[in-house]
């Protein structure tokens, strides 16, 4: 690869491409020539030179004067279809699209040692904020205990515009719809998808530990009414939608659950679409980032550094993951790493239910307390995380959970 001046290709050229062409373009130091873009639509109006876009994939992966292939696109199949064929031919890759990272980890770290390529994804948690590179570098795993975030800006601009404006779930949600905010199909953010997909690959860079999405537990705010949120306001608490991830002797504590925050939390603060993460660690104490976690600019500003960043030829060395596949070898354990993820032990939450039928599969274990009215019934108990591990596969849509601090 040159040195100075980088020729890079772009796969798709929606908001974070948009975003990334623009700071590129306003870029004083970093220089690079977007050599092609490769788009799906035809009909689409582009706000680039014709000559520079192409519908055919082809075009660039045949291409042997690339130095960069940047994948930004929402076809996760597809997306996995060009990274692999960019990292096989020896061509480094930026990806922000963090659902085909957290589904083909495995494989692309394995493309990666195979070629000597390098893959780096810091657009794809966490929107603006550094926290790939700075879990990977900075915290030494050892002392690194927890981390806890906010990764979602559609649902957290949803949950604070319910606090904010004292409005239903639904009705804040269409709005956020009309206003090009959420997606039209939301389910991927409303559903705790997209922070499991981040919390997955920050996990990777904090513990090394590598789990497939079906493997961890995420319940989101589908379910969520204004009634928790009044619930909560009466206690001086927010609820907000938390990825997290800690030590537990030698397992791990993984999950994506809505919490309730109090107000000396950091993460209490961080309102619409802003995104926050707490890094804990034995010496450190708390860290906390905050940013924005989505959007066009901000999402393209992280994209533009990891392409910079290919230019003194960094890639992530994975040191916390070759470190505990080597502990795991040296005390004989085989398989993936989800014998590692802890599932052995009790949460305190919050329930709200329709009718008691719906807890029987829960493993309640103390009821601190139980509310009864004709509009809203919730309980607030310690309960198995086994039991709500098992939620994962069907919540239905009479429930909500929240932890309790
Ligand atoms: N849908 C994502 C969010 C986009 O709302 O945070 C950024 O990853």
């Amino acid at each position: 690869m040159s040195n100075d001046k980088l020729s890079v290709a772009l796969f798709g050229f929606g908001c974070v491409g948009q975003g990334l062409y623009d700071v590129l373009n306003h870029s004083e130091v970093f220089q690079a020539d977007i050599a092609r873009i490769c788009v799906k639509d035809p009909a689409k109006e582009r706000r680039v030179a014709a000559s520079l876009i192409t519908f055919d994939k082809e075009d660039i992966l045949n291409r042997n004067d690339i130095d960069v292939v940047v994948e930004m696109i929402t076809d996760t199949e597809e997306a996995y279809r060009i990274v692999s064929r960019a990292l096989g031919s020896g061509v480094n890759v930026v990806s922000a699209s963090k659902k085909m990272l957290a589904t083909y980890f495995s494989e692309l770290h394995e493309l990666q040692e195979k070629n000597g390529t390098a893959l780096i994804y810091e657009g794809s948690a966490g929107g603006s904020i550094p926290i790939i590179r700075t879990l990977e570098e900075y915290y030494d795993n050892e002392l690194l205990s927890s981390i806890r975030g906010i990764l979602n800006g559609t649902t957290n601009y949803i949950l604070t515009r319910m606090e904010l404006e004292g409005r239903d779930y639904g009705e804040v949600l269409k709005d956020a719809q009309q206003n090009g905010f959420a997606e039209a199909d939301p389910w991927s953010d409303v559903a705790g998808y997209d922070t499991l997909y981040k919390t997955l690959l920050l996990s990777i860079h904090a513990f090394g530990i590598v789990l497939k999405p079906d493997e961890v537990l995420n319940l989101g705010i589908q379910n969520i009414s204004f009634a928790d949120i009044r619930y909560a306001r009466e206690k001086g608490l927010r609820i907000r939608l938390i990825g997290f991830a800690a030590k537990a002797g030698d397992k791990f504590r993984i999950y994506v659950l809505p919490h309730f925050v109090k107000p000396d939390d950091e993460l209490y603060k961080v309102q619409y679409e802003y995104n926050g993460i707490e890094v804990e660690g034995a010496y450190s104490c708390k860290q906390t980032f905050t940013g924005k976690g989505a959007g066009s600019h901000p999402t393209g500003s992280a994209v533009l550094s990891d392409i910079s960043a290919l230019t003194y030829n960094y890639k992530y060395a994975y040191k916390k993951l070759n470190k505990l596949r080597r502990q795991r070898h040296e005390q004989g354990q085989t398989g993936n790493d989800l014998s590692l993820l802890d599932k052995d032990f009790t949460l305190k939450v919050y329930i709200r239910f329709k009718s008691k039928d719906e807890l029987a599969r829960l493993d309640i274990r103390h009821v601190e307390e139980e509310y009864r009215s004709p509009e809203v019934n919730f309980i607030i108990a310690e309960v198995g995380f086994s039991s709500l591990y098992a939620l994962r596969d069907d919540i239905g849509q009479n429930l909500f959970v929240c932890v309790v601090a």
